[in-house]
């Protein structure tokens, strides 16, 4: 056994199943202590919610928290302060009021939460039939402001407008690189879209569990990889089945 890098999305993944988690805490606190294991979340969540669930469920202090769909992270316990590299990269060619702007053309886009609107990530409710038809029409309303951006979609619902670099994936590569962890003793676990880019993005193990929502499994029969492995246990159950197929437990 070796240090591996472990990075988890929360809800419906690493939180959903209260049994199975706790024996994943347990392990994952053991291998932190032993060999250096380092643990990291990474959340759709704004750090308000994120708190929340992580006091609801007595979550281990990770490592570094991943919030608001990779948009920020916070080192260890802190929740103040979003590393400042990552803000500054993030925020090159962003601009948030410009997109809160063209969002208001569009009557299909319900506003989230006001927690859940953060300086580098604007969120709206969008219904599974109108997302296809609205997303076209948004890119090239953003396009014609020379706007880059992402789009997620999650759950059905959920739409998340993001910078251009910004999206869990590569959060978790700027944290692997900064602490000297290789692609290869790196895993990410998660349930649905927001979860894809975790997969996508090279040589890193990928854990889906068997709850995953449909977006996630459609993407994954078209991207299919021997990196990548279908669990058939639920939230955390699912992640100790990969963790074992894997070798990193
Ligand atoms: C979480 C966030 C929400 C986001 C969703 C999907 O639920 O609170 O803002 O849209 O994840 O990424
Ligand atoms: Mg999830």
């Amino acid at each position: 056994m070796s240090q591996f890098l472990f990075v988890s999305d929360l809800d419906n993944t690493f939180v959903g199943d209260d049994l199975a988690l706790a024996r994943l805490q347990e392990l994952l606190e053991r291998h932190r202590q032993e060999y250096g294991t380092k643990i990291v979340y990474a959340t759709g969540r704004s750090p308000f919610l994120y708190h929340k669930l992580k006091v609801k469920k007595s979550l281990l202090v990770p490592d570094a928290a991943v919030t608001s769909v990779g948009t920020e992270i916070y080192l260890g316990d802190n929740l103040d302060t979003p590393d400042p590299e990552w803000v500054a990269i993030l925020s090159e060619g962003w601009n948030r009021d410009a997109i809160v702007a063209a969002g208001k053309e569009f009557p299909e886009l319900m506003p989230q939460a006001g927690s859940e609107q953060r300086p580098l990530k604007v969120s709206y409710s969008v219904a599974e039939k109108e997302y296809l038809p609205l997303v076209t029409k948004l890119e090239s309303r953003l396009a014609s402001e020379n706007l880059e951006v992402n789009f997620v979609y999650s759950g059905g619902k959920d739409l998340d407008i993001l910078p251009r670099n910004g999206n869990k994936g590569l959060a978790m590569q700027f944290l692997a690189k900064r602490w000297g962890i290789s692609p290869s003793t790196t895993v990410a676990c998660g349930d649905s879209g927001n979860d894809i880019t975790l997969f996508a993005v090279g040589e890193e193990r990928g854990i889906i569990v068997g709850n995953a929502r449909s977006e996630l499994l459609q993407w994954h029969r078209e991207n299919p990889s021997p990196n990548l492995y279908l669990a058939k246990a639920r939230c955390a159950g699912g992640i100790l089945e990969g963790l074992k197929y894997f070798g990193f437990v």
